[in-house]
């Protein structure tokens, strides 16, 4: 069994379904990476993972737990990490407070956990005391990371976390994103960079109106002449 199973995910925003039995998975320590078009359901799918989106059917399962029941703050405390497309960091809060206010959940000394994320992205340490928006964007992304991070989080959902960055910046977030996978969390990542993404991707889903329309290696997605055709651009 995988680490995280979302098994035919149903539901939406009110009356309308967006996800028609969507189902998504990641093995411990892997990264799985989502990809498709605007409006394809992506972030909505992200949100019924981690508990923000009533489901009609459908459940989820956390290292064999089922959790479909739990609000997020719960799988929070079960293990997830959520960094959202939006909204993910407090503008006018310093990159230490940001990172303070990840580990809210906490009771603990995490100072060692914020050491930790200085180290992954050591641009933070020495920004620690501006207001994260007044960071480039890539650093503020670097924020949202590192604050979900701050949690210990066993499964970490990124939704686009290379969004308005230079392809520079892109490559290095991924470098790191690797180094986090690596240390046996597992990654779950919308990306729109999609050739980029299904290159360090162990699986890769390509969502289409709320299905999965393909699930593969990222390796053999890349590959796929119909989906490359289809979906990537040639
Ligand atoms: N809060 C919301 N309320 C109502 N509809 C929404 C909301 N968020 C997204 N949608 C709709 O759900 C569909 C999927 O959106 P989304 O999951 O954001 O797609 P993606 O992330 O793949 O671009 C779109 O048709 C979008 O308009
Ligand atoms: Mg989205």
């Amino acid at each position: 069994m995988s680490y995280l199973n979302a098994a035919d995910m149903t539901g939406g925003y009110g009356k309308a379904d967006i996800l028609h039995g969507c189902t998504l998975s990641v093995e411990k320590g892997q990264i799985a990476v989502i990809v498709g078009p605007n409006g394809a359901g992506k972030s909505t799918a992200m949100k019924a993972v981690f508990g923000m989106l009533p489901l009609r059917s459908g459940s989820v399962t956390l290292d064999g737990q089922d959790i479909t029941a739990l609000s997020p703050q719960d799988r929070v405390k079960m293990g997830m990490g959520f960094v959202p497309q939006v909204n993910n960091v407090f503008p006018t809060m310093s990159v230490e407070e940001n990172l303070e206010m990840g580990a809210f959940i906490r009771h603990d000394d995490y100072r060692a956990t914020m050491a930790q994320v200085f180290d992954l992205f050591p641009i933070l340490k020495d920004k620690r005391r501006q207001n994260a928006g007044e960071l480039s964007g890539g650093q503020r992304q670097q924020v949202a990371v590192g604050r979900a991070l701050m949690t210990q989080p066993k499964l970490l959902m990124l939704d686009e976390p290379t969004a308005g960055v230079s392809p520079i910046v892109m490559d290095e977030l991924f470098d790191r994103i690797i180094e986090v996978a690596r240390t046996g969390i597992s990654i779950l990542m919308v990306e729109q960079n999609a050739r980029q993404a299904l290159e360090i991707a162990d699986k890769g889903y390509v969502l289409a109106q709320g299905e999965n329309r393909y699930t593969d290696t990222g390796q053999a997605l890349l590959a796929d002449p119909e989906v490359r055709r289809t979906f990537l651009g040639g």
